[in-house]
């Protein structure tokens, strides 16, 4: 339960300059699937699988952003935003993922740049928020070294073209969770469902973002380059068992966490041999040289956060995996999607990668946080939600991390992956019958906070 004042005036200052900003991604609102030349992505095609997406929802038409930018930068701009991070969409600037570039793609993200230059607000895209071209999947999609190797070369064409406006660049979007959900669970696209043998794909993601680096450095010598990983602080029940469950937890931290962030900052990754994680196909992947590429210097680490991660040592050991996932057992309250509240969680993060990587450790941005609520104008459970996470991004920085920035996840109610349009994150409401837009309390409360952080 929070005792932490809402009250915008009275809040926790954070640093003078500190990035106020919310995000969004392609697929979740843009719509316009097959418009301008844009090829199909691994989501065109997973949300056709029957049962893949709750209640057959499709990203066809989404937000409609495509078409209604303009309204929506004029949402942000109501807002007072200093940035926003939206995501570039692979396969409307290169519809089979190489080769050929669309110039009718670039064309759409040029106008959203200028639009949100004229704002006042600083472009923030990611270049890979899980929306791969097909035409990659079907040669092995992040299975496949060259999928890195295609990345670049986006990147490259992108930053080409943006460059000389767009000095922010984040390169991936939680390849953990496109790992995991994409390629291990099969939940998500392009739903294949690997277990441990979808290793190869984080080390395939991690390269992609060190050679996207390199190339977007080239291009654009004055880029600052983050990516954005999700990161949870891994927690035991208060009735764990010393040895099997500590060990599931480290299992659990270094596949989540470790193997994402450890390659950045310390050019290496964890042992996973230790965890018994280590498979037939992970130790072929990492090439001579790959982890230089891939722990060049960053500008800073996106960390997404929603919540921590209860673990215990696994039931069935022969099952696969060296842990179980649990429920916690203290009563936390829950957002609409069920996960737990837990801001205090943000601030054991943000400390914890401190005392992990030390000075190798870049400045921080939130690049996402938030809550699935029920729909309706009056959020008062997303206000507390944010007021309370960050209050925990203020305590972090008082106890010396390099926090510049907060983003909110998301600006609009969008298309939630397999739940369709079940789940609302949106500062706006979003009625996807007629598409429109009414700020929600959580928008007036955010603006309020954004202004009175600047008096
Ligand atoms: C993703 C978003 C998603 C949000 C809420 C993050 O994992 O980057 O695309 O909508 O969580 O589930």
């Amino acid at each position: 339960m929070t005792t932490r004042s809402t009250d915008a005036t009275r809040f926790p200052r954070l640093p003078a300059g500190f990035t106020w900003g919310a995000s969004t991604a392609a697929y979740q609102i843009e719509g316009a699937a097959d418009e301008d030349g844009k090829g199909a992505s691994v989501w065109d095609t997973f949300v056709r699988r029957p049962g893949a997406v709750r209640d057959g929802h499709t990203g066809d038409i989404a937000c409609d952003h495509h078409h209604r930018f303009a309204e929506d930068v004029a949402l942000m701009r109501r807002l007072g935003l200093d940035a926003y991070r939206f995501s570039i969409s692979w396969p409307r600037v290169l519809p089979t993922g190489a080769g050929k570039v669309e110039p009718r793609g670039l064309d759409f993200y040029d106008r959203l740049v200028d639009a949100l230059l004229d704002a006042g607000i600083e472009p923030t895209p990611t270049l890979f928020h899980w929306d791969l071209p097909q035409a990659l999947e079907d040669e092995g999609g992040w299975l496949s070294r060259g999928t890195a190797h295609r990345f670049a070369e986006y990147a490259a064409v992108v930053a080409e073209r943006l460059g000389d406006r767009v000095k922010r660049w984040i390169t991936l979007n939680e390849p953990f969770v496109h790992m995991s959900f994409g390629y291990a669970f099969g939940v998500h696209a392009p739903g294949r469902a690997l277990m441990l043998d979808a290793l190869p794909v984080a080390h395939h993601q991690l390269l992609g973002h060190g050679l996207a680096t390199a190339a977007l450095r080239a291009a654009v010598p004055d880029a600052r380059i983050l990516i954005a990983n999700n990161c949870t602080p891994v927690r035991l029940r208060p009735d764990a068992r010393q040895d099997e469950d500590v060990a599931a937890a480290s299992a659990y931290d270094a596949l989540h966490n470790g193997i994402f962030n450890d390659p950045l900052f310390t050019g290496s990754y964890p042992d996973l041999t230790a965890y018994g994680m280590a498979d037939r196909s992970w130790g072929g992947v990492v090439r001579d040289g790959d982890l230089a590429t891939i722990s060049a210097p960053l500008d800073g680490l996106g960390v997404n956060y929603y919540n921590p991660t209860w673990v215990t040592a696994p039931a069935d050991p022969a099952a696969g995996l060296p842990f179980d996932l649990a429920e916690p057992t203290e009563p936390y309250e829950r957002t609409a999607f069920d996960w737990p509240v837990v801001p205090d969680g943000l601030t054991e993060l943000l400390t914890g990668l401190k005392d992990r990587y030390g000075e190798a450790l870049p400045p921080v941005w939130i690049t996402e946080n938030g809550c699935s609520q029920p729909a309706g104008l009056h959020d008062r459970a997303r206000i507390d939600y944010l007021a309370e996470h960050i209050s925990a991004v203020a305590d972090a920085v008082s106890l010396g991390v390099d926090v510049r920035g907060y983003f909110t996840w998301s600006l609009l109610d969008n298309f939630e992956w397999a739940e369709g349009y079940h789940q609302r994150f949106g500062l706006v409401e979003v009625d996807f019958a007629t598409q429109r837009r009414t700020p929600r309390a959580s928008f007036a409360w955010y603006r309020d906070l954004i202004a009175s952080q600047r008096s």
